[in-house]
C-alpha cells in the first residue's frame, strides 16, 4: 500500500476511534466459537444460572431477568426484582457479553466474575445475601459434590459460585448470523436491502461507536451528542463510577448482536422498536434524519446480526432436602 494512502486511512480510522486492524476488510469481525473454558465450571454455572434458590424468594434467577429463550433480556422495559420491585434500568443481553470491555451500562463491574455476584445480593434483584445462598448450596448433597469435584475445596464460597456463572457465560456466545456469512465469504447470505442497510450503517457512522466482533461493547459514549436524550430514568452513566463530570450520560455502547431479539431498546427501554432507535441514534448521535427507506434498510441489516441461539438440555436441579433454609417469597 501506498505510504500516504496508509497514513490517510490510519488517520481516518483513528478518527472513528475503531479498534480493527488497518488491513482488516470490515470494521465488524464475525464471531469466533468459543474456546478456552472450563466444561466442568461451565456444567456447574448452567446449574446455577438457572436456579432460582439463590433469591430470598426461591423464584427468582439469573435466567428470569436474562432468559435464554428471549435473546438473554426479559424484553422489559425494565426488570422486576424481589416482590415486584421496579428496576432502575433495562437488563442488558447476557449473550456475546464476555466481549465487553466491562459490565453493566456504566461499567462498575471489570468482568463478568465481579458482575455475577451482584444480582444475589442486590435488594432490589435476587435480594439475598452471598452467605445466605451458600448456606442454601450446603443443604444440597449434589451441589457439595459438585463444587468439591470442579474446584477441589472442601467449602462452598461465593468466589467459587461467581466463578462458575461466568465461565457458563462465556458460552453463551452467537456465532453464525447471516451477517456473519457474508462477512467469511458466503455473499448471497445478505439481500440487497442489507448490503445497503450495512453501507448506510457504515458510511453514515454508527460504526464508529458499534463495532468488532459484538457490534458494540468496547467503549463508552455519550448518549446525546448532536441533540441531548431526554430521559426520566435517574441513571446518569459513567459519571456514577469516576464522578467526573464529563462522563455523565455515557454508557457503554450496546452489542447489536441479536438486537431483532432484545428489545426494547437504551437504558431507559424507552425505544420499543428498532425502527424508533434507529431514528433516535440517527438524530441524537450523528444529526441525520433518515428517510422512512433508508431506516428500514438500516433495521433489515440489524435484524441479519442474530446468529445461534446457546442451545442446551436444560438443567435439571438437585432438590433442596430437609436442612434448606426455606424461601421467603413475601418478606
Ligand atoms: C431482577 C432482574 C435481574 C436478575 C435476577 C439478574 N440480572 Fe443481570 N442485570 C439486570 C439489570 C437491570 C442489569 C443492568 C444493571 C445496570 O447496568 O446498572 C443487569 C446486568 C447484567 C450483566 C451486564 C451485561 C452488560 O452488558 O453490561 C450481566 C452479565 C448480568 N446482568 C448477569 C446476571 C447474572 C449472572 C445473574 C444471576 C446471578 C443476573 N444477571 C441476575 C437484571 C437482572
Ligand atoms: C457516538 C457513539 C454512537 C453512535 C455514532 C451510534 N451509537 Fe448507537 N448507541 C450508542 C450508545 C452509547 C447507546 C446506548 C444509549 C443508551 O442506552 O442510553 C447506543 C444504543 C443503540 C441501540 C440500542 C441498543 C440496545 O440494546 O438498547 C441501537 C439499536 C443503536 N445504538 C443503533 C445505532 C445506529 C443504527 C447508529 C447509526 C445511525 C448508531 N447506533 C450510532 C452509541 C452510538
Amino acid at each position: 500500500m501506498n505510504s500516504h494512502i496508509l497514513r490517510a486511512s490510519l488517520i481516518s480510522f483513528a478518527a472513528l476511534a475503531v479498534s480493527v486492524s488497518v488491513f482488516a476488510k470490515e470494521p465488524i469481525d464475525p464471531i469466533a466459537p468459543v474456546k478456552d473454558i472450563n466444561l466442568a465450571q461451565v456444567e456447574l454455572g448452567k446449574k446455577l444460572y438457572f436456579d432460582p434458590r439463590l433469591s430470598k424468594s426461591g423464584f427468582i434467577s439469573c435466567n428470569s431477568c436474562h432468559n435464554l429463550s428471549m435473546g438473554g433480556t426479559d424484553n422489559l422495559k425494565t426488570s422486576i426484582g424481589h416482590k415486584w420491585q421496579q428496576g432502575p434500568i433495562n437488563s442488558p443481553t447476557v449473550l456475546n457479553s464476555s466481549m465487553n470491555i466491562a459490565q453493566f451500562w456504566d461499567g462498575r463491574a471489570k468482568d463478568l466474575k465481579e458482575q455475577a455476584g451482584g444480582p444475589i445480593a442486590n435488594p432490589g434483584e435476587m435480594a439475598f445475601t452471598h452467605d445466605l445462598a451458600i448456606d442454601v448450596l450446603e443443604s444440597i448433597p449434589e451441589y457439595v459434590n459438585e463444587f468439591k469435584l470442579v474446584f477441589d475445596r472442601d467449602e462452598i464460597n461465593i468466589d467459587d459460585v461467581t466463578q462458575a456463572i461466568a465461565e457458563f457465560e462465556k458460552t453463551l456466545v452467537t456465532p453464525n448470523s447471516p451477517f456473519d456469512q457474508w462477512l467469511m465469504g458466503d455473499k448471497d447470505a445478505l439481500t440487497a436491502n442489507e448490503k445497503a442497510g450495512y453501507k448506510l450503517f457504515k458510511e453514515s457512522g454508527c460504526i464508529a461507536c458499534h463495532n468488532g466482533p459484538a457490534v458494540g461493547g468496547s467503549s463508552f459514549q455519550k448518549m446525546g451528542i448532536v441533540e441531548p436524550y431526554q430521559s426520566k430514568n435517574k441513571a446518569e452513566g459513567l459519571s456514577a463510577v469516576t464522578g467526573k463530570d464529563a462522563d455523565r450520560f455515557k454508557f457503554k455502547v450496546p452489542t447489536l448482536r441479536n438486537i431483532e431479539m432484545t428489545y426494547p431498546y437504551f437504558h431507559d427501554g424507552e425505544a420499543e422498536t428498532l425502527t424508533e432507535a434507529v431514528d433516535v441514534m440517527g438524530r441524537l448521535q450523528l444529526g441525520k434524519k433518515y428517510t422512512e427507506d433508508e431506516n428500514a434498510q438500516i433495521v433489515a441489516f440489524l435484524k441479519t446480526l442474530t446468529g445461534d441461539q446457546p442451545s442446551f438440555t436444560l438443567p435439571i436441579l438437585p432438590p433442596s432436602t430437609d436442612k434448606t433454609p426455606m424461601p421467603t417469597p413475601f418478606e
